[in-house]
C-alpha cells in the first residue's frame, strides 16, 4: 500500500517520478505528490490520482535532476491535499515520503508538540520528519545518522525516502517490513516499490533488506545497517520485461491478465513436469521432502483471493496426498494463539509477497519452530525470504487490483505440490500420476477455449448489470471458485455478492432468493453433480435465476438453468482452473458497465502492507 518513487542522476526527476507513481497507482490512489530538488526543493501534492496531481501542476516549474514522489492509501488521515505525501519538517528543509505505518506516531508527536514542533497533517508520517529535524537539530549529527537515530525510536513498518534542502545531492532511503527497490544505472539510482518504475531505464537492482539504509548520490550507493554496518548489495538481473507492465492493446489491465492465463498457467509449470514421465520436481518441496512426508498436517495461510487459492489446495493436498489440511485467513491465525508445532508445514500464498497479516502469520509459525514454504509471484518480495523454501507462480507482474492470473498460477503450483506429495508419499499410482499432469498440461489450451465465451458473458452481464445482490454457489473443488467469483464481482462492480457451499443455501441464505436474485452455480461435472442439480431446483422452486457454469456436454443442468456458461472437460480436481475464467469475465463486464474503475476499485490497493 502507497506506492513511493525517487530518482537522482541527469534526467529530469519530474518525468520519471509521474511514470513510476502511474505504475505504482495499483498500491493506493488517494492522493499523490512530489518533491524536486532544484536548488531549492519543491513539492506539489494534490487528493486523487496521479492524473489529479498532474492537472494541479501543469504550466508550474518541474525541474530537477533528484526527487521523489508517492501514490497514498490512506490510513491514518483522511485522503486530502494535506495528508498527501510528501511531508516536511518543521522549518521545511527535510521531506519525506512513506509506505507502512509508524505505530508509536502518538506519544512521538506529543513529546514533538512539547518541544514545539507544529504540525500539518493527520499522518503517522509526519511524525517521523520532525523526529528526524530534531534530533538532528539537538545533536548536530548528519542527516543520515539522525535519520538512523530516528529509526531506532519508531515502531512499525516503514520504506521511507528522504530529500534535504541542505543536501541537495543526496536521497536517503530505508525500509523495514514494506518492499523497496534500487534500480542501479550508470551515474543514476532509482528507488521504488517494486520494479516496475525501474525495468525501463535498467534491470541491474538490489532490494534493500530489512533494517537497511541506503544513501544515494548520482555516482554512487552506500548500503548500511540502521546499526551503521556498512553491506556489499547484492545486485541483481531483472527477468521483468517492459511491455509485461503495459496494457498491450487491452482496455484494462485485468482483461489483459484475464487474457494471459492460458500463459502465466503454461510458465507456472514450465521446467517443473514431464507428464508422460509422471515427473515432478518443485525444488524447494524436494528440499524438505522428509519434514512434508512425516508432516502430521499442513496449515496454509493467506487472505483474499489467495486463501481461495489455500482452499482449492485443501482439497487437493487431502484427495492426493492423504495429509490434513487446515486453511487459515492469516490475520486470525496471528492473533488467536493457534497450535503449531516444529512438525508443522505452513504454506503461505501471495501474490505480492508484501501482504502483512500473512508476513505476521508466518513470523509466528516460525517463532514455533515450523517449516515456511512460500508461494509468491513477485520475485524478491518479503514473504520468500522470510521462507524456508516455496515456489515462485511465475505468473508475471500483476497489475490490476482484482487477482486473476495470480490466482490460477497459484492453483496450478498447488496442483503440483499436492502432486509432487501423493508420488513422495506413494498415495497415487504412477499410471494415474501421468493422467492428472498430462490433463494439467492441456489446461493451457482450455483455457483459451474458455475465454472463447466471453461475448456470451457479456450477453448475461448485461441482464445483471443493475443487481443489487448475487449469490454464487458450489460444491467440492467449486466451493473456493463460487467464493472467488463472488469477491471478483464485489470489489470491482460493488454488488453485494455472497460465495456459498451450494448445500449449506437451505440453512439460511435460501431466504434471499426470489426473482430478483441472479444465482451463479457451478455445476460442472463430477461426483457430486446430482447433489448441486437438486441444489439448483430449490432456487428455481423459489423463482431465483440461475446462471450455470457448466462442462461442454453437458444435458441436464442446461434444462434448469436460465443462462448456461460452458466450460471444457477436466479432471474434477483441476476444474477450478477452468471455472474461474468465465466469472472472472462476467464481474470484468458488469463493472464496465456499472463505469467502474476496474483496474482500481475503490479503497482497494494491490498490495496490503498494513494490518
Ligand atoms: C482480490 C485480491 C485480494 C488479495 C489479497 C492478498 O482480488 O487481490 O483479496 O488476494 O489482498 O494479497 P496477496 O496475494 O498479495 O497476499
Amino acid at each position: 500500500m502507497c506506492g513511493i518513487v525517487g530518482y537522482i542522476g541527469f534526467r529530469e526527476a519530474f518525468p520519471v517520478i509521474i511514470k513510476g507513481l502511474q505504475r505504482l497507482e495499483y498500491r493506493g490512489y488517494d492522493s499523490a505528490g512530489v518533491a524536486l530538488m532544484n536548488g531549492a526543493m519543491t513539492i506539489y501534492k494534490k487528493a486523487g490520482k496521479v492524473s489529479d496531481l498532474l492537472n494541479y501542476i501543469d504550466g508550474k516549474p518541474t525541474n530537477g535532476t533528484a526527487g521523489m514522489g508517492h501514490t497514498r492509501w490512506a490510513t491514518h488521515g483522511a485522503p486530502n491535499d494535506k495528508n498527501a505525501h510528501p511531508h516536511t519538517s518543521n522549518n521545511g528543509r527535510l521531506s519525506i515520503i512513506h509506505n507502512g505505518i509508524i505505530e508509536n506516531y502518538g506519544p512521538l508527536k506529543e513529546e514533538l508538540i512539547k518541544r514545539g514542533h507544529e504540525f500539518h497533517s493527520d499522518t503517522d508520517t509526519e511524525v517521523l520528519i520532525h523526529l528526524i529535524e530534531d534530533i538532528q537539530q539537538k545533536t548536530g549529527v548528519s542527516l543520515e545518522e539522525a535519520v538512523r537515530m530516528a529509526l531506532h525510536e519508531v515502531i512499525g513498518a516503514y520504506a521511507i525516502v528522504i530529500l534535504s534542502q541542505d543536501n541537495p545531492d543526496e536521497l536517503i532511503a530505508a525500509r523495514k517490513g514494506s518492499p523497496m527497490v534500487i534500480g542501479v544505472g550508470e551515474g543514476e539510482f532509482f528507488i521504488a516499490s517494486d520494479a516496475t518504475p525501474i525495468v525501463e531505464y535498467t534491470k541491474n537492482v538490489i532490494f534493500l533488506n530489512d533494517n537497511e539504509l541506503a544513501i544515494v548520490h548520482r555516482d554512487k550507493l552506500v548500503v548500511k545497517t540502521i546499526e551503521n554496518i556498512e553491506q556489499t548489495p547484492y545486485i541483481q538481473e531483472l527477468e521483468m520485461k517492459l511491455e509485461m507492465i503495459e496494457k498491450g492493446g487491452y482496455e484494462h489491465f485485468m482483461l489483459k491478465e484475464i487474457y494471459e492465463q492460458p500463459r502465466s498457467i503454461y510458465d507456472s509449470m514450465r521446467g517443473r513436469i514431464i507428464a508422460k514421465d509422471g515427473f515432478i520436481s518443485l525444488s524447494g518441496l524436494n528440499e524438505y521432502e522428509e519434514k512434508f512426508k512425516n508432516a502430521e498436517r499442513i496449515l496454509i495461510v493467506a487472505c483474499g483471493t489467495s486463501w481461495h487459492a489455500g482452499l482449492v489446495a485443501e482439497y487437493l493436498i487431502e484427495d492426493f496426498a492423504r495429509i490434513p489440511v487446515e486453511v487459515e485467513y492469516a490475520s486470525e491465525f496471528r492473533y488467536r494463539n493457534p497450535i503449531i508445532t516444529e512438525k508443522d508445514i505452513v504454506i503461505a500464498i501471495s501474490q505480492s509477497g508484501e501482504t502483512a497479516d500473512t508476513l505476521a502469520a508466518i513470523e509466528l509459525a516460525k517463532s514455533k519452530g515450523a517449516t515456511i514454504f512460500g508461494i509468491c509471484n513477485v520475485v524478491g518480495s518479503s514473504i520468500p525470504r522470510v521462507s524456508h523454501a516455496g515456489a515462485y507462480t511465475h505468473a508475471g507482474p500483476e497489475i490490476g487490483v482484482a487477482s486473476t492470473k495470480a490466482f490460477t498460477a497459484q492453483v496450478t503450483i498447488l496442483s503440483l505440490v499436492a502432486l509432487s506429495l501423493a508420488q513422495k508419499k506413494g498415495t497415487v499410482s504412477k499410471t494415474r500420476l501421468v493422467e492428472l499432469l498430462t490433463e494439467l498440461e492441456a489446461i493451457p489450451g482450455k483455457v483459451e477455449l474458455a475465454l472463447q465465451s466471453n461475448e456470451q458473458i457479456q450477453v448475461i452481464a448485461d441482464r445483471f448489470k443493475d443487481s443489487r445482490n448475487a449469490l454464487y454457489l458450489g460444491r467440492g473443488y467449486n466451493f473456493p471458485v463460487a467464493l472467488e467469483g463472488a469477491l471478483k464481482l464485489k470489489e470491482i462492480s460493488y454488488i453485494h455478492a455472497e460465495g456459498y457451499p451450494a448445500a449449506e443455501m437451505k440453512h439460511g441464505p435460501i431466504a434471499l432468493i426470489d426473482e430478483q436474485m441472479p444465482v451463479v452455480v457451478i455445476a460442472t461435472k463430477g461426483a457430486i453433480l446430482e447433489k448441486i442439480i437438486s441444489n439448483i431446483q430449490e432456487v428455481k422452486a423459489r423463482q431465483g435465476v440461475i446462471i450455470a457454469i457448466v462442462t461442454k456436454g453437458d444435458t441436464e443442468v442446461c434444462k434448469m438453468a436460465d443462462y448456461v456458461i460452458e466450460i471444457p472437460d477436466t479432471e474434477e480436481a483441476l476444474v477450478p482452473l477452468l471455472a474461474t475464467i468465465p466469472l472472472q469475465l462476467l464481474s470484468y463486464h458488469i463493472a464496465i458497465m456499472r463505469g467502474c474503475n476496474v483496474d482500481q476499485p475503490r479503497n482497494l490497493a494491490k498490495s496490503v502492507t498494513v494490518e
